[in-house]
């Protein structure tokens, strides 16, 4: 039965993108199981996979990237929302939000809501939002922009504007990892807010928009952040104990633990695990990760003491934490880096609800007074 509390077990959609079986602790994306598809996809084909329903040959990726490669330039009108943005220094997911709202000034077609219509904004919003963020990032930190490098993938161009030059191999290869790791993930806060607004036959770019409204709080895709804040709080091993009992005591969350659907390790978590690690080794450093996984060692037997039996197990944000530290990338932008990859399954979900739409629209049960009169005190 479904609780009214969260909408906690009910079904609202029915989609071909992916299934989550939180019991199992599986993630399958498209029909791959996200261990096959994530060490292996670039996001490119990720991408290819959940809008056309397979991964695609030699030529349908080199057209598709070229594609998206092409539509990477940002209007004037974003550029002057990300200066003004910067000025104020404000947080990297408004001003994702407020940029990726400014396309509908250059839409060709604003009027004209049909699929074909809404499938070249999608385009349009996967290829501008590694630049919104990466070139935000550096108006916000005092550099000037950059134009986008035309030879570069999705998750190199990124790198490329965040640290001003063509990144690592291994980098980009992790990045992609990331990102193929959170493309889709069932009916979660933001793609539900997506579906929701497409379901009022409104446009790709609301909906969008929305979503990226819905995952900014640290309840969805602002933990990573507080995560790796806290292994660096935590310091060392021995420190992990006192200080997790500390925030338990304080009523505390731990942030990249728990998890709605998944009463089991979340299947991300063991994939970008993986990935972390071997950035790591790369580095010749793994001081990070032995201390996260010290950390987590005792957060999952903290969690055990403090809520028995609600089974809360490590998150996809505890590891996404310790990936995107090790390609270089600062707390600040997790969420936004995220919101990247994220909009490709949110563009997929809104275009799988406009294809079979009936306007999404549940219930409330009504708690407060009733026989009010008008005029009595
Ligand atoms: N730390 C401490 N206690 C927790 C945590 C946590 N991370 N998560 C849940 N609990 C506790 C709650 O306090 C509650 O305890 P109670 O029954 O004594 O009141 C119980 O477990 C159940 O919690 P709910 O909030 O009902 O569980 P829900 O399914 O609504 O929450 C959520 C899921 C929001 C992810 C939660 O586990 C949480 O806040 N985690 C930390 C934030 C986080 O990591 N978010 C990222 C999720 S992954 C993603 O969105 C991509």
């Amino acid at each position: 039965m479904p609780s009214v509390s969260g909408l906690e077990n009910a079904v609202a959609a029915e989609t071909n993108l992916s299934h989550v079986d939180g019991l199992a602790g599986e993630l399958i994306i498209a029909g791959y199981p996200l261990e096959e598809l994530a060490p292996n996809a670039t996001y490119e084909q990720s991408l290819y996979l959940l809008w056309h329903g397979q991964l695609p040959d030699a030529q349908q990726l080199k057209d598709f990237s070229d594609q998206i490669k092409s539509l990477q330039q940002l209007p004037d009108v974003a550029m002057y929302v990300l200066e003004q943005a910067a000025a104020k220094s404000l947080p990297t997911m408004d001003a994702l939000r407020m940029a990726v709202s400014t396309l509908s000034v250059t839409d060709p077609a604003p009027e004209d809501n049909s699929l074909e219509s809404n499938r070249a904004r999608a385009i349009q919003l996967v290829a501008k939002a590694p630049v919104i963020v990466g070139n935000y990032w550096r108006m916000k930190n005092g550099q000037a922009a950059l134009e986008p490098k035309e030879e570069l993938s999705q998750a190199g161009q990124f790198l490329y504007l965040i640290h001003g030059e063509v990144p690592d191999p291994e980098f980009v290869r992790a990045l992609d990892t990331y990102w193929s790791t959170i493309i889709d993930h069932g009916l979660n806060a933001s793609t539900f807010t997506a579906r929701v607004i497409t379901s009022t036959e409104s446009d790709m770019f609301s909906a969008i928009t929305g979503a990226i409204g819905a995952l900014k709080g640290p309840l969805h895709g602002g933990a990573p952040g507080p995560a790796l804040d806290m292994v660096f709080e935590i310091g060392k091993p021995e420190n992990a104990e006192a200080y997790i009992r500390n925030m338990f005591d304080n009523g505390e969350r731990l942030m990249g633990f728990g998890h709605r659907v998944y009463k089991v390790r979340d299947p991300r978590a063991d994939v970008l695990a993986q990935a972390s690690e071997r950035l790591f080794d790369k580095a010749g450093d793994r001081s990070l990760y032995e201390l996260a996984l010290a950390v987590e060692k005792t957060a999952l037997r903290l969690l055990e003491e403090y809520k028995p039996g609600r089974n809360l197990q490590t998150n996809v944000e505890f590891y996404t934490a310790l990936v995107l530290h090790g390609i270089g990338l600062k707390s600040e932008i997790f969420s936004s880096v995220f919101a990247v990859g994220r909009i490709g399954g949110w563009a997929a979900h809104v275009l799988e609800q406009m294809e079979n739409n009936r306007l999404i629209r549940p219930k409330s049960e009504y708690v407060g007074p009733t026989g009010r009169t008008w005029g009595a005190t």
